[in-house]
């Protein structure tokens, strides 16, 4: 997720752009630029942009000594290309006269980079965002907003853009579609901006934009209109309630709690990004020829992760035995080289991380390359060591995670995993065509299923105010929901500091049901699977000994409610995806814990986001 604030008016745009940007920086990212247009005859633009921290753009920004009162700036979380200056927004379209930041996805930019070369148009970049600029240019017959209208007309995908062009050089225009974007309303002076805080030093004033809305503004007042419908849309001025803190979080308490919330919008972006609905088929852009004839002839595969990641891998083993029936193992990364596995060309090992600088998992990736196994990387931070270094990456674009305790890494994570082990599937001949529709049918309501599951939000908090004291916690669950028990164990402990152990629930007999008493609570995660009916049983033995169980289960279900004394919902789904859905009340679960404890819930005691000692 990029973050961009657009200005005009009577001030100096430059300290704006800065103070702006800068109050984005809790984000993350990995360059960041401006550009304004000079007052000078002839308006040109003029770009200052530089790789890594801000600090870097406020010296090149030091040595200018224009003071414009129009400009744009962008802090890039890199999605296409690597992080770098080129890479790095404003982008600036061939004759220069169009400039512009974006966020987002355009899906389509391979096509319409073709289409554009084709007419003559040479890219500076490797970003997506570029085909825009020069849409703009293509189109532009004398109005700026008409061209911008038209240019975006063409483009699939979710984002939001800001531009500045020398042949209106008192305006910007915006467009938002599925990705945040504001317009701040000043006095005699115009903000837009994708995350309020860029500009509550100036206005608490603001307007939000609606999907497909596009528009411009001055220093004095402001249009928005349809994007197919050139007619003024009427929009309510608002003003928002919070200070700079609470803006950062969205209105959330936490970063933690916004990222829990914001998981049905990554499911959504990742839905939208691999599965083609129309040709029934999965898309992973960057899997060349030769990883996918690898994924077609692999003869095992190795999960290597740390934390929650592991706990991705430990789910995506049933994923790829179930449907790609590829033998999988699973290893923490810092166990893998001291256990000197045995590799083979033929073999795959997938690296799991978030930020991909996890250094346990990196010295497996370079033991794997050592062994001469194929790498491939699932990462969410674009250009991280990992990426660079594994054979092939993907990406899983969950934006930046702030809260030390992994969210929507973990469930962009397993959806990515999933839609990969279906891919492997229908690769290698395993899934009939009816399954593979039906599994893509299943898919398509992840998101909205999501929203549903945060609905349960009210009763995890009942069931939390009443176990809030213990300090023992049991997570019990088989087969897909196995790495949850796992998972929700470890969410728990790093943010509430109670003890939490996850098992295998067939383990129960072996060991841990000598724990169960009527204090002991044990969370049971029993969503409608093969294992159900085991599952069940596992329930009755802890309800034997008065046991507290809370479940996790499928909406509908009367059984359970027989045993567990609170039960949270989620939507019923195919036994592949449960894994996605049942994390999620186990997430509010161990937030609700940590806040009712008066724990640090972004930055847990002791943690660290990235862990870059082994
Ligand atoms: O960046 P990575 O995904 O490689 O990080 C792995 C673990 O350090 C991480 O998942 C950690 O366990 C989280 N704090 C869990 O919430």
């Amino acid at each position: 997720m990029c973050g961009i604030i657009g200005y005009a008016g009577k001030r100096n745009a430059l300290p704006v752009l800065m103070e702006g940007l800068s109050r984005l920086e809790y984000r993350g990212y990995d360059s960041a630029g401006i550009a304004y247009v000079d007052g000078n005859h002839n308006h040109p633009i003029h770009i200052i942009k530089e790789k890594g921290k801000l600090i870097e753009l406020r010296r090149a920004l030091s040595l200018v000594h224009a003071t414009p009162h129009i400009g744009i700036g962008h802090t890039r979380w890199a999605t296409h290309g690597e992080p770098s200056r080129r890479n790095a927004h404003p982008h600036l379209s061939q004759d220069d006269n169009f400039a512009v930041v974006h966020n987002g996805i355009i899906e389509n930019y391979q096509e319409i980079k073709s289409y554009l070369k084709r007419k003559g148009y040479t890219f500076r970049s490797e970003t997506d965002t570029e085909v825009l600029v020069h849409l703009v240019q293509d189109e532009f017959r004398g109005d700026v907003l008409t061209a911008f209208r038209n240019a975006i007309q063409r483009l699939e995908g979710f984002f939001a853009f800001v531009l500045i062009s020398r042949h209106s050089p008192n305006e910007l225009f915006f467009f938002k579609r599925s990705n945040p974007l504001v317009v701040g309303v000043g006095k005699k002076e115009n903000f837009v901006a994708s995350d309020v805080p860029a500009i509550l030093p100036y206005t608490k004033r603001v307007v939000y934009l609606g999907d497909d809305e596009v528009g411009c503004l001055n220093e004095d007042s402001f249009k928005i209109v349809r994007l197919k419908k050139p007619t003024p849309v009427q929009k309510r001025i608002e003003t928002v309630p919070w200070n700079l803190e609470q803006a950062e979080k969205g209105g959330y308490h936490h970063f933690m709690l916004k990222e829990i919330y914001e998981q049905p919008r990554v499911a959504e972006e990742t839905i939208r990004k691999r599965l083609d609905f129309n040709r029934q088929r999965i898309v992973f852009d960057t899997l060349s020829f030769h990883a996918n004839w690898r994924l077609k002839h692999v003869r095992k595969i190795f999960m290597v992760s740390c934390g929650t990641a592991y706990h991705a891998g430990i789910a995506a083993r049933y994923m790829f035995e179930n449907i790609a029936r590829v033998p999988t193992e699973v290893c923490v990364s810092s166990e893998f080289r001291y256990s000197d596995p045995i590799l083979s060309k033929s073999d795959i090992v997938v690296l799991v991380t978030q930020s991909g600088e996890t250094a346990d998992t990196l010295a497996a990736l370079r033991e794997a390359r050592k062994k001469g196994a194929y790498t491939l990387a699932i990462v969410n931070v674009v250009g991280s060591t990992i990426a660079r270094e594994a054979d092939c990456v993907i990406y899983t674009h969950a934006g930046p995670e702030i809260g030390v305790a992994s969210t929507k890494a973990y469930t962009v994570q397993l959806l990515t995993l999933a839609l990969l082990a279906l891919h492997a599937g229908y690769l290698r001949n395993k899934i009939p065509p009816k399954q593979f529709e039906e599994m893509l049918s299943f898919a398509k309501h992840i998101p909205s299923d999501l929203k549903k599951i945060l609905q349960e939000a009210p009763r995890v908090d009942q069931c939390a105010k009443k176990l809030y004291k213990k300090h023992n916690f049991i997570y019990l669950a088989r087969g897909f929901s196995f790495p949850n028990a796992l998972e929700g164990a470890l969410k728990l402990k790093e943010i509430s500091y109670a003890h939490a152990h996850g098992y295998a629930a067939g383990e129960m007999k072996h060991g841990p049901i000598a724990l169960i008493d009527k204090e002991q609570p044990v969370i049971c995660i029993i969503p409608q699977s093969k294992t159900y009916d085991k599952m069940l049983s596992n329930m009755e033995e802890i309800k034997a000994r008065e046991g507290i169980i809370v479940a996790v289960a499928t909406k509908g279900d009367r059984a359970v409610s027989k045993f567990a004394r609170w039960t949270f919902y989620v939507p019923k789904t195919s036994e592949f995806f449960s894994t996605i859905y049942t994390v999620v009340p186990l997430q509010l679960f161990a937030y609700r814990m940590a806040v009712l404890n008066g724990r640090d819930v972004d930055q847990p005691r002791n943690l660290a986001k990235s862990v870059t000692v082994e």
